[in-house]
């Protein structure tokens, strides 16, 4: 029998996005570089920022090498410009304290300005082949239809991350499985309609079952 994670990775090699510029690569400085513009902004606009911002500093020594002044342009746009600022101090303290390259484990890829636990675990992931998780808005909204979580905000942190950890162990290639729930909750278990029809974990979803796919994750009330 096929795990939750087995299905999910092997949906994302059939039908998850595999043509994402900073797909393809397990260098450390261009995963960091999307996960970090990712984080407040879609993947459509991203795209072009990403790709002028690496013609302009292909490496971590040109970012670290630059001032703040020369990066914010390539940011204009982008919004939540802490990030910036964040990117590029991360940058200069990788040149200097890391010998210009990336940690490896999530424990220290954390300690860096801008990556928080999700960030340090997708990083891990993708690059290291570390067994971390990641726990995304998408992530969340899959998880809380498939295991009927109810609740919002960090009131229900702690039970999706055990989740997520517990869903990892004894699994493989977690890069892959991390990509395929974005990609899921991007393409199918989508926050206005799900396409549960289209889903490979169908059969096992709390709300899929109970019919309740617009009433999770649980709103906010206003
Ligand atoms: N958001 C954060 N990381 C992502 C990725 N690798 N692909 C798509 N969306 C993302
Ligand atoms: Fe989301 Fe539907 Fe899949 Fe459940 S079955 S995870 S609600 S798309």
């Amino acid at each position: 029998m096929p795990s939750f994670v087995q299905k999910i990775q092997a949906w994302q090699q059939q039908s998850g996005r595999h043509n994402l510029p900073w797909q393809g690569t397990k260098d450390p400085y261009r995963v960091w570089l999307s996960e970090i513009m990712l984080q407040q902004t879609q993947v459509t606009t991203v795209i072009d920022y990403y790709q002028r911002f690496l013609q302009r500093f292909p490496t971590i020594a040109d970012l670290a090498m630059a001032s703040q002044e020369e990066v914010m342009p390539y940011w204009a746009g982008l919004g939540y410009y802490a990030r910036a600022r964040n990117l590029h101090h991360c940058a200069v303290t990788i040149w200097q304290d890391y010998q210009g390259e990336f940690p490896h484990s999530p424990d220290e890829l954390i300690k860096l300005k801008g990556i928080g636990q999700s960030t340090a675990n997708s990083i891990a992931a993708f690059c290291f082949d570390a067994k971390t998780p990641i726990m995304d808005g998408n992530v969340k909204r899959v998880f809380s239809r498939y295991y009927g979580i109810t609740g919002y905000g960090s009131a229900i942190d702690k039970q999706l991350w055990e989740q997520a950890y517990k869903n990892v162990i004894n699994e493989t290639n977690i890069g892959q499985y991390n990509q395929g729930l974005m990609d899921l909750g991007s393409l199918i278990c989508t926050r206005t309609q799900a396409k549960c029809s289209q889903c490979p974990v169908q059969k096992d979803c709390f709300a899929a079952k109970h019919n309740m796919q617009n009433s999770l994750p649980t709103k906010k009330p206003k």
